[in-house]
């Protein structure tokens, strides 16, 4: 690992490092400018795995964007999702006719998504996208899920870092990667 001790060392190996992350995010900011010139989304960040990947996002989005908040939870402090979705933080502003655009740490079952994009249609938003920093095809529960802008694919391992947790912890290491076993088994 790239430092001896603290949290990295818990790490069995560095999956995208911070540089990789970075370059990534301007790319897809730039293909969000893009995409909704002359448009003002809201950009909703899904607390608390999202913050860190949505703080860096939307300084790379040159548009006139709001932003908002929501938190959900579906963990607990197992790494296997429950299947159930609770809103713990509702957003504070009416999206009716607003152009939203979800972003997420991770779409592992989908399910947390599929809840939230339902939620939010059925509040009249003229359109929803979705963005995530990663992304685990093979885990996929909600088959017909569309994730339109997936910065990584990534195995089905349990990371964490840049915003992802385990047992709330890990969230402030600067690479994403993977957590050695022995932590959690
Ligand atoms: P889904 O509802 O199964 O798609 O799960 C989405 C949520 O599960 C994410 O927003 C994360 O909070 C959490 N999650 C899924 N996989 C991981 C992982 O590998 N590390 C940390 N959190 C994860
Ligand atoms: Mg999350």
């Amino acid at each position: 690992m790239t430092q001896e001790n603290g949290l990295y060392a818990d790490l069995s190996k560095i999956l995208i490092t911070k540089e990789q992350i970075a370059a990534k995010i301007q790319e897809v900011g730039k293909q969000i400018t893009a995409d909704y010139q002359g448009r003002e989304p809201v950009m909703i960040c899904v607390l608390k795995g999202a913050v860190v990947f949505f703080t860096d996002l939307i300084r790379a989005v040159d548009l006139p964007v709001t932003i908002d908040f929501m938190a959900t939870s579906s963990y607990g402090s197992a790494t296997k999702t429950s299947g159930v979705v609770r809103v713990l933080k509702d957003l504070d502003q009416d999206i009716l006719n607003r152009d939203v655009i979800i972003v997420e740490d991770i779409v592992d079952s989908g399910v947390t998504l599929n809840y939230l994009t339902s939620m939010l249609r059925h509040r009249g938003a003229a359109s929803i996208r979705i963005v995530t920093l990663l992304d685990k095809p093979e885990r996929r529960k909600i088959k017909d899920l569309k994730v339109d802008y997936s910065c990584f694919d990534i195995p089905d391992e349990f990371v964490v870092g840049y915003g992802l947790d385990f047992d709330q912890k890990y969230r402030n290491l600067p690479d994403i990667g993977v957590l050695d076993r022995r932590i959690y088994e």
